[in-house]
């Protein structure tokens, strides 16, 4: 493969591609973030990609692809759980072509109504997202339609690199950024729109150390499948590079971390409660590296890419009660308490007096290992923090209540 002309044709398409899309895209903000930055020693923006039109960067690749066929198809397909599903669907709308997108059949209700929304016809097949792409080629091959690869395709890789353009605009002394890796579109067209112009900016990428299909590739210097656990960062599940990203990746970007799962959520969440901002597990993988400082970044003027938003509002959910049990703001405690008339009010009211908040209340009288006279109670509780609940679990045991670990 002669990467060196692949990727100048890359670098050369993107000001055109940017010129294409730029009626049918947001231009994304781009902000200092004070918190990170001091937690960091480094200079550090967000680029809030998770605000552009069907909330990820997806649209810009499939802009650019679909508007390169228009002209020769009759229809585009994709296969695709989640973001590229929407992106194609979205592009197909604006070029007036017909789209049918193959999603697996487990994919989420609000990612497939998104997706109808933008009037793609949606084929839910088969279990996994290679299910689902096996049928999109027999689907495309059927109705001579086109088929609209997520990552590994020059004009959809030119597409994303429009980011890094705009980004170059925004912030002309960039120094450094980080960006989720998937299939690695992103990542390569990214690296090429930065490198090219500015050597000297460091390109990192981050995947899921559930799904560390790039770190394995460049340790054994070929795309190399991986097993693939569940992971909150849905858009980065993809279990093998591509040929085309694993030979920009090699080039052009300097390093790739992996974040575990709970780095992710804690990610998630800290965005939520500090920038009031909804980034899906793929878009909060660049702010966990920075969290858990994965790369030595002092005092280099970083972009840390937010890529997605569309997160599911179950996952949100579970996300935000292991965050808040985490950091001590929502507790269960479970005691044996005295069975004797009043116990819960003075229970409560101790709980009122530190300001702690009653979600749920569960009395077992019929808990078998109870000491005698005593029940099982298991308390849920908001608290201010932990300092408080400390307070609460000290005067329980005053009151001769045995708190359970
Ligand atoms: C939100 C988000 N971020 C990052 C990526 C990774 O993009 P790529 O597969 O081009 O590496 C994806 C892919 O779907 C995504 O949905």
């Amino acid at each position: 493969m002669d990467i060196d002309r692949i990727s100048q044709e890359i670098y050369n398409n993107i000001k055109n591609a940017n010129r294409i899309i730029s009626p049918y895209i947001h231009k994304t903000p781009v902000e200092y973030s004070a918190s990170l930055s001091t937690h960091s020693n480094a200079d550090i923006y967000l680029k809030y990609e998770n605000l552009q039109k069907t909330g990820s960067f997806k649209a810009r690749g499939a802009l650019y692809k679909i508007y390169k066929v228009k002209d020769r198809v009759k229809g585009v397909v994709a296969a695709s759980a989640g973001n590229h599903a929407q992106g194609v669907a979205y592009a197909s709308k604006i070029f007036n072509l017909k789209s049918i997108i193959v999603m697996p059949t487990k994919a989420s209700v609000s990612k497939v109504m998104a997706t109808k929304s933008y009037g793609a016809e949606v084929v839910l097949y088969g279990d996994i997202y290679d299910d689902a792409e096996k049928k999109a080629y027999e689907i495309a091959k059927e109705r001579g339609y086109e088929f609209i690869h997520p990552f590994d395709d020059p004009d959809v890789i030119s597409g994303q690199g429009t980011l890094g353009y705009e980004l170059l605009q925004q912030l002309p002394d960039i120094e450094a950024i980080i960006v989720p890796i998937g299939g690695g579109g992103l990542i390569s067209g990214v690296a090429i729109a930065l490198k090219k112009r500015k050597p000297n900016i460091m390109v990192y990428g981050v995947e899921p150390e559930n799904a560390p299909k790039m770190s394995v590739s460049l340790k054994e210097g070929k795309p190399t499948v991986v097993e693939v656990k569940p992971t909150i960062a849905d858009g980065l599940a993809t279990k093998k590079p591509g040929k085309l990203t694993y030979e920009i990746i090699s080039r052009y970007v300097d390093d790739v971390v992996t974040v575990s799962e709970d780095e992710i959520a804690e990610a998630v969440y800290y965005l939520l409660e500090r920038g009031k901002v909804v980034v899906e597990g793929a878009g909060a993988t660049s702010v966990a590296t920075i969290l858990n400082e994965k790369l030595d970044l002092r005092g280099k003027k970083t972009v840390l890419l937010l890529s997605g938003g569309n997160i599911d509002l179950t996952a949100m959910y579970r996300i935000l009660l292991r965050g808040l049990s985490r950091t001590g703001r929502i507790m269960s405690l479970r005691m044996h308490v005295p069975d004797v008339p009043g116990t819960l009010a003075k229970i409560t009211s101790i709980i009122a007096q530190h300001r702690g908040n009653i979600v749920e209340v569960l009395h077992d009288r019929t808990d078998i290992n109870s000491p005698a006279w005593y029940t099982m109670l298991k308390i849920t509780i908001e608290v201010p923090g932990k300092e408080a609940l400390d307070r609460i679990v000290e005067d329980l045991k005053k009151m001769n209540i045995i708190i359970l670990e």
